[in-house]
Order: C-alpha cells, then sequence, then structure tokens
C-alpha cells in the first residue's frame, strides 16, 4: 500500500478545443496497430519526458487520460520519439474520483452531483460510480471520449464491469469512431478485462486490454486468455498484462528486479500458443509482466517496471515516471 501524502498538487488541466481533420477511411488503423505490437502501459504515474525514453521500440502506449490532459506535452514527446505510436488513453467510464480533471466541473458540480452514487470501496472512499442509467451521466462520460480525441490521442479505454455496460459502451464506441484523431484516423475504443462481453464487443471495438487471463495465482483453471481470441482473429490487439510475483525487488528503488521473473515464472507467464486454437488461448497477444501489489493482493501496479517475453533474465525496463507531476496528491488511482 502506497503512502498517502497530504498536499495537493496545483496542476492544472488544460482546456482543449477540437480541431477537424480530414478522416481516413472508415475501419482504417494507424500503422502497426495490429496483434503482437509491442506496447507499454503506465496509468498509475505520469511519464516523465526529462528521462530518456525506454522503451523505444513499443508502438502502443497506454496511459492516463487527465495525466495526459494536465501534461499534453507527453503525446508530442512519444511521437517525435516512436513516428508510427499509438497512444490509448485510459480512463475509467464507470467512476470518478478527485484527481479527475473532470471532477469539480463536471461530477461536484450542483446540476450532476446526483448523478454519482456509492463510493467504489475503502479507503479510496472519495472515488464514486457514476449512475450509467442515466443518459445525462452518459453524455458526460462521451466528453471524456471526446477529450481523448481532442488531446491528440489514438486511442481510449476503460475498465467494463457488467453486462449493464454493453448499451453504454455501444453508444461510447459509436461516438469514438465518429470523432477523427490528430493523424487523421477514427478514434478507437477498446475494453479492459470483462470476458463476459468479449462477444457483444469485438465486432464493435478496436482492441482489449486484459490482466492475468492465464490465472496463474490460483490453482483452479479459470484462465480466460481463450475469450479474446475473437479480437485477434479480427486482426485486432489484445494487450496482455501477467503478474509474477517475482518480478519484484523489495531493494532496488524502483522495485524492479533487473533481471525479472524467476525461470518458472518467467516461462510461464511468457508461453504463447503458436497458432490460433493452441491450450493456452493466447495466440498473437501483446503480453507485458508487471509488478503485482503483493503476493495476497488482486491487483497489480501498472507503472515503469516491465519485462517483455523473449529471454528469461532479460526484458526488464524501468519506463521513467515522475508521481509528482499526476496531480492526484499521491493516491494510487485505480486501475
Ligand atoms: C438524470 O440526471 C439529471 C441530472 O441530475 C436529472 O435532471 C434527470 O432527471 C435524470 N434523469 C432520470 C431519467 O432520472
Amino acid at each position: 500500500m502506497r503512502q498517502f501524502r497530504s498536499f495537493l498538487l496545483p496542476l492544472a488541466c488544460y482546456g482543449v478545443t477540437g480541431a477537424a481533420a480530414q478522416a481516413a477511411g472508415a475501419g482504417t488503423k494507424p500503422p502497426g496497430f495490429a496483434p503482437g505490437a509491442k506496447w507499454q502501459i503506465d496509468i498509475m504515474n505520469t511519464l516523465d519526458i526529462t528521462k530518456p525514453l525506454v522503451p523505444a521500440d513499443a508502438v502502443v502506449w497506454d496511459l492516463d487520460l487527465f495525466h495526459l490532459q494536465r501534461h499534453p506535452e507527453i503525446i508530442d514527446f512519444l511521437r517525435k520519439q516512436i513516428p508510427d505510436v499509438s497512444v490509448i488513453c485510459y480512463f475509467n467510464a464507470g467512476l470518478a474520483q478527485p484527481s479527475d480533471c473532470d471532477w469539480e466541473t463536471t461530477w461536484q458540480s450542483a446540476a450532476f452531483r446526483g448523478l454519482l452514487g456509492n463510493s467504489y470501496d475503502a479507503p479510496f472512499g472519495e472515488e464514486k460510480w457514476i449512475n450509467i442509467k442515466n443518459q445525462t451521466a452518459v453524455d458526460l462520460v462521451k466528453r471524456r471520449v471526446a477529450l481523448a480525441a481532442d488531446l491528440g490521442c489514438d486511442g481510449t479505454g476503460w475498465s467494463t464491469t457488467s453486462a449493464d455496460y454493453t448499451r453504454f459502451v455501444t453508444e461510447l464506441a459509436t461516438l469514438a469512431h465518429s470523432l477523427t484523431t490528430k493523424r487523421g484516423f477514427p478514434l478507437m475504443i477498446g475494453q479492459k478485462n470483462a470476458a463476459g462481453l468479449v462477444d457483444a464487443l469485438a465486432p464493435l471495438l478496436d482492441f482489449a486490454v486484459l490482466e492475468d487471463c492465464k490465472d496463474l495465482r490460483r490453482e483452479a483453471g479459470g484462465a480466460f486468455c481463450a475469450d479474446f481470441q475473437p479480437y485477434v482473429a479480427a486482426g485486432k490487439p489484445v494487450f496482455s498484462i501477467e503478474y509474477p510475483t517475482s518480478l519484484r525487488d523489495g531493494a532496488a528503488a524502483s522495485q524492479c528486479k533487473a533481471t525479472g521473473a524467476d525461470a518458472a515464472q518467467f516461462e510461464k507467464s511468457c508461453a504463447v500458443d503458436a497458432a490460433a486454437g493452441g491450450s493456452l488461448g493466447n495466440f498473437g497477444f501483446s503480453e507485458v509482466l508487471k509488478l503485482r501489489d503483493s503476493a495476497s493482493d488482486e491487483s497489480g501496479e501498472l507503472n515503469g517496471c516491465t519485462q517483455y517475453c523473449g529471454k528469461q533474465g532479460a526484458g526488464v525496463v524501468v519506463t521513467a515516471t515522475n508521481e509528482e507531476i499526476d496531480g492526484d496528491a499521491g493516491r494510487q488511482r485505480r486501475v
């Protein structure tokens, strides 16, 4: 558990205005946005662009929408380093919390305060469910999708939690695909986890992000990688995260073991089907290994410490981040 800090940094959330651009044909994708694309995800802390970028060859970067609203220069930085980069701007479509740039202006405003429901969980009691059964709330969430396009993101994605979301997601996807990115493509949109929704959503969405689909932590079966094969079959990337405990090095400043996960965990985490229909169900996935919070905790840490598959004992990078500029008072972000 990370420490709470007592100060709140006064970091502005930049206003943006949409600039119309000529769209490429519907359904076209940015170059390199395909199954197996190398990716990085860091939605916990803000990328530190004063440091060299690693990995410099990841063509897809999944970053936090509101970190980018506070620091839109990060997208320009990535584009300069990696010309074909696709930036996915992650947000949580079902929740609002004080660190969100639209918290004060929207969810805490007198007109819309009633659209928030119960707290998501303790001790993050300030994070509230958005009542997406109310169309006004849906329209306000759609502003987050539009914000992604305005900031220069190529895609956007969110956590999905229940089947109630299908209609809601359909509405967000229709909006996303009607928007044109700064690079002239339709804004892409993807789902995070929620294997039960894949059949309904894979035809509609452009990618998926999923965690722990091999179910390496539990003894009984429960693996769900194969549920996401409809994306791969349609030429859409699936970005997969595993959390091997042995990647953590408690003594290292970054908590990241330079040699990565131990041999047994590396092998399990990185095993991949060579062809569609294999027993693991993960043919074509883009894999990263990340830190797990703790041996007993279900959640992982989506920060700079990352191991790529390839060779055991290698492939570890620590992407530079700076949590002082996150703008959320050091609170752990809900991922
Ligand atoms: C949805 O929320 C708005 C704003 O709080 C409210 O005015 C409206 O009555 C709500 N609609 C329904 C159907 O409850």
